[in-house]
Parts: C-alpha cells; structure tokens; sequence
C-alpha cells in the first residue's frame, strides 16, 4: 500500500516492524530488517540519532549503553550517550552481541546504509526523528541524508517514506520544509485539538493504551496538510487479541515487535 489510507482500502490495517522485527532480531539493526523482509513485512519502523561528528545512526535509546557493548569498549565514557560518540567510535561497537550470541557483529546503522537495506528489500520506512530536543537542527541532517540517498524522488517520497516524532516542533519542521513528505505525530492529542495538528502532519500515532475509537473517527474525518484523511497507526501490539481489539478501534496501521503475530491475527 501507500504510505496512507490502507484501512480505507484494503479494510486490514498495514502491519509495521518496530525497530524492524525486533522481538525476533536485535532492534534497529540490519538484520531487524532483513528479518522483518523474510517474514513479508514490507513495513519497518526506526529510529534516528546524531552522532558527536554530525552522522544520522539507527538506534533507540540516547545513550548506547542497552544495546551495545560501549560500556565494555569505552569504560571511562559513562553514560554513553549517542550526542557523545563519534560515528567511527559507534562503528566498533557490537549491536547484537546484548540481544543473543548468534546475533554477535551486529552493528549500529548509520541512516544511509539503513535506508539502502530497506531499498534493496523492497520496503518502506516509517522513520522516527527521536529526542531531536538533544539534536538542534537534526531534521536539516535528516533531509540532507534522505536526498542523498534518492529518497526524496517522487517515486521513493510518495510510496515509501513517513516521518514521524514525538515532537510536534520536529514534524511541523520537516513538513515545513519537504511538504511532499508523509508525516506523523506521535502521541495522543485532544481530539479538539486535532485539526491544529491536521496542519502539518497526515498521521496520529498514538499508544495503544490510549487509542479510542473516538480518536480514530475523529482523525478520520480531518483532512491533512494534502488533502487527504488523517490516518492512524497505534504502538506497541504485539499479541492477536491486542491486534484485533485495535483493528476494531479502525486504525491504518499496527506498529509491532511481532509483525508475524499481528498479520496472523488479523486474517
Ligand atoms: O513508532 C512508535 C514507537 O516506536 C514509539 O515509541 O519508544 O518505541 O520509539 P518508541
Ligand atoms: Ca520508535
């Protein structure tokens, strides 16, 4: 499907990866990816951070301590936040070694090399613009890299990219500037707030813990900055009866660590 509307479509919602098939995989990693693709998940969610030298990596938390092996590598540089690190430092480090053996020489992606796995896949990228209050100026980087990487063309833009961020700054900014971008706010407004958000971003993301069906119908009925109904595309579900339960609510979409699970579930 496109990057919006498959609920309209299709009556199913599209089923997305989180942190690529994460329960199954080291999240954010490459192989995330790959694992998302041989299961037949066209969809993978991510996440973006910014190095100390200005490069755009795939990975969560802001600092590298959960998921990699920094605190082994660099012991004197705690708490090993991501804004710390050079991207050559981050390079050494081991991405999958935390999440089982088989999974040792994982690395943390930079974006580039991310979006070329999901290219060469065949998939689609709901991409997230995480803490970017730690990173001013970070979505001039992101665009920067989507550009050069071709993902701003229209075949890419229009079919296979979202952005979204919990910072409604963040989306508004990069609406602002690549208005042919597919957006998404994370977090649960006031449905009497929705047509101010309705201004810069086509989807509302919210939990699954707050998703209401009142919310979805409500988005439903707004037209987004290009005319189009706002979509919605609720997280984390990773169990079948949660996975019916929100395909009732009317979501577009379900962001999973289970997308096998999630598909099964919904027929
Ligand atoms: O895509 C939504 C979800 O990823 C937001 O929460 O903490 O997993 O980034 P988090
Ligand atoms: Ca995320």
């Amino acid at each position: 499907g496109s990057a919006e509307g498959a609920a309209a479509r299709s009556g199913q919602p599209l089923v997305i990866a989180h942190r690529g098939a994460s329960a199954y995989a080291p999240e954010n990693t490459l192989a995330a990816v790959d694992k998302a693709h041989e299961l037949g998940i066209d969809w993978v969610e991510n996440d973006v951070q910014r190095t100390r030298d200005g490069e755009l990596v795939v990975i969560h938390d802001t600092t590298l301590a959960r998921t990699t092996d920094a605190a082994r590598v660099f012991p004197d540089r705690a708490p090993w936040k991501v804004a710390d690190f050079t991207a050559a430092e981050i390079a050494r480090l081991d991405a999958g070694g935390w999440f089982g053996s088989r999974w040792a020489g994982e690395r943390v992606p930079t974006l580039s090399r991310y979006l070329r796995t999901v290219e060469a896949n065949g998939q689609k990228l709901l991409l997230e613009v995480k803490s970017p209050e730690l990173y001013p100026g970070v979505e001039g980087d992101l665009l920067r890299v989507l550009r050069a990487e071709g993902w701003l063309d229209r075949s890419h833009v229009a079919r296979r990219l979202v952005v979204q961020s919990f910072s409604a700054e963040s989306v508004r900014t990069v609406h602002e500037r690549r208005p042919e971008i597919t957006t998404g706010f994370l977090g649960t407004p006031e449905v009497a707030d929705l047509p101010g958000y309705a201004e810069f971003t086509d989807q509302i993301n919210p939990s699954h813990t707050s998703l209401t069906a009142g919310l979805v119908a409500a988005a439903h009925r707004l037209k987004g900055p290009r005319g189009k109904p706002l979509t919605v595309h609720t997280w984390t579900v990773d169990d079948a009866a949660g996975a019916v339960r929100v395909r009732d609510l009317g979501v577009d979409g379900i962001i999973t660590n289970r997308p096998d699970v999630v598909r099964e579930a919904l027929g």
